[in-house]
């Protein structure tokens, strides 16, 4: 069965819970799905990979999470990502998804086919958020059959 990697980064819950509904999505249409934190995450991890989901909340100022996310992002090229479906999913609180639309161009520019436009939760995901990650979960098993 091919793999479908969740990696993310969360310190109070609010994207881990999005990372969950996205892996669930995964397993109820019968996927693999493999879940990680990111400092648990290796680039070969990625590489194994059929396709991929990255989650974290807005940190900094509008960037990702400096000591477990950033570096794995930073450390990904053409060969673990190229071509390979990608969702992108984080919380976010006083700011305007800056963040999110900066990542996703950055993963475009890595190679990576980005599922819509990344997926946004002010805080604690809703219903709403929540239903578009499991679709996200659900659609990965889908991309990933086409894999090589
Ligand atoms: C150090 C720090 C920096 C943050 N920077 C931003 C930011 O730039 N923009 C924003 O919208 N929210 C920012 N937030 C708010 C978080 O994105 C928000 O609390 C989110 O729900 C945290 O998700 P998590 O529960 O997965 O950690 C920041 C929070 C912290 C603790």
């Amino acid at each position: 069965m091919k793999k479908i990697l969740i990696s993310y980064w969360s310190g109070t819950g609010n994207t881990e819970a999005m990372a969950k509904r996205v892996a669930q999505g995964v397993t109820d249409v019968g996927g693999e799905a493999v879940l990680k934190k990111a400092a648990e995450t290796t680039p070969a991890l990625v590489r194994e990979a059929a396709a991929l989901a990255f989650g974290c909340p807005a940190m900094g100022a509008e960037v990702l999470e400096e000591a477990e996310m950033e570096p794995l992002i930073a450390g990904l090229g053409a060969a673990e990502l190229g071509g390979k479906s990608l969702g992108l999913f984080g919380s976010y609180d006083w700011g305007d998804g800056q963040w999110m639309r900066d990542w996703v161009d950055r993963m475009k520019g890595l190679g990576a086919v980005v599922e819509d436009g990344g997926i946004i939760a002010h805080l604690e995901p809703d219903n709403d958020s929540l239903t578009k990650c499991y679709e996200l979960g659900k659609r990965l098993v889908g991309k990933a059959e086409f894999a090589s």
